[in-house]
């Protein structure tokens, strides 16, 4: 599975600041670069704390980040952008207020529908400075070229990637998650760790990306419980952002597998959010690429700290215990999803296939039913 002389790409944010209390860092940067109309992208936990990004010159919000991005959403978003005109956009909050500031960055001065320029290399050269500034620990979209919005006519997501999306930079402040509540802290963590593993796993794998994907794994592993137990745990939010930073390295070059897209049709057609979707589906996935992916599969168990399991059908409930213990609500039947929703989510995850077929097992739509049930 792994070729060391395989070609790979890394692209990265050009500055990546981290360390706790850096905020006012974001205003220094746009002061840096004599920006004078900065519009802020804010999730509705942020909104009360833009002040503290110390921005100079005139400063517009769109604060209507209350769920995953969708069309409506990015229009609103796009139309204020229009109106301000910005030099500089600030995604702040988690991955939804992240991924909207992409995309408004990338099309601000340009009068063309997101639709052109979904799939990869087709967004134009952006011509609005781009600051990323992430609250909780999750997604690490401060740090990749994604951004996923959408269509609410059909529910199907809409994934634009380009280097222009990349950040200028890309500000971690650890001390902006001691407020996430443990539930978000529980299933952001789980999202960060899913990244890592379904790269690590992925028919991509690259040893450059092992690197980050190992070390996201381990970093789960040790802080996230303390993460969850204790917010105000400086430290162990210190080692969750970084496992987050380095899912999102992850999530460039090689990217997610079976997981996320089995887990997308959670959110989709049931609303479930985006990290605690892949929690739920997390343990099954690892259990069912653990014939494909046996050695890999140990190794995660090992830096995860999980008991060793010792035998492949016992990794999917030791995952399952690591997940329940954090307090997430494992079942899909607690979230109103019965036997008789799992032959259409099955069908919306079989036709993902530009995830699909990373998956280090090959997964059909039975086998995705399979999990579904296993779930219920
Ligand atoms: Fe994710």
């Amino acid at each position: 599975m792994m070729l060391l002389d395989r070609g790979i790409v890394l692209e990265q944010p050009r500055t990546i600041h981290f360390g706790a209390h850096i905020l006012p860092e974001v205003g220094r940067i746009a002061a840096a670069h004599a920006i004078r109309r900065t519009l802020v992208i804010a999730s509705a936990a942020n909104r009360g704390r833009v002040d503290a990004l110390d921005l100079p010159g005139e400063v517009a919000i769109f604060d209507r980040v209350d769920r995953e991005p969708d069309l409506a959403m990015l229009a609103a978003a796009r139309a204020l952008a229009a109106a301000f005109d910005p030099q500089l956009v600030i995604g702040f909050g988690g991955g939804s207020a992240m991924d909207l500031a992409k995309l408004v960055a990338v099309l601000a001065g340009h009068a063309i529908p997101v639709q052109a320029i979904v799939g990869a290399g087709k967004a134009p050269r952006r011509r609005a400075m781009l600051v990323q500034v992430p609250t909780t620990a999750g997604t690490g979209s401060e740090a990749g070229s994604r951004a996923l919005v959408t269509d609410e006519a059909n529910g199907a997501k809409l994934a634009v990637e380009s280097p222009h999306m990349i950040a200028d930079a890309a500000v971690i402040d650890p001390a902006l998650a001691v407020t996430v509540p443990a539930a978000i802290t529980a299933e952001t963590g789980i999202d960060a760790l899913a990244h890592c593993v379904e790269a690590f796993t992925n028919v991509r794998a690259h040893p450059v990306i092992d690197l980050y994907a190992r070390e996201g794994i381990r970093l789960v592993g040790r802080y996230l419980p303390r993460a969850v137990e204790q917010g105000d745990d400086l430290e162990a939010r210190a080692g969750m952002a970084l496992a987050a930073l380095y899912g999102g390295f992850c999530l460039g070059p090689v990217n997610t597998a079976g997981g996320h897209a089995v887990a997308y049709p959670l959110s989709t057609q049931h609303g479930i959010g985006h990290g605690r979707a892949n929690a739920i589906i997390f343990p099954h996935m690892l259990a069912f690429n653990a014939p494909a992916a046996g050695d890999r599969t140990a190794e995660i168990a090992r830096l995860l700290g999980l008991a060793q399991p010792a035998a492949e059908q016992a990794i999917g409930p030791a995952a399952r215990g690591f997940c329940a213990r954090l307090g997430i609500p494992m079942r899909l039947t607690a979230h109103g999803i019965g036997p008789e929703h799992v032959a259409a989510m099955a069908a919306e995850a079989a036709g993902i296939r530009r995830l699909l077929d990373n998956n280090p097992r090959p997964i059909t739509g039975a086998d995705i039913a399979g999990i579904y049930t296993a779930a219920l």
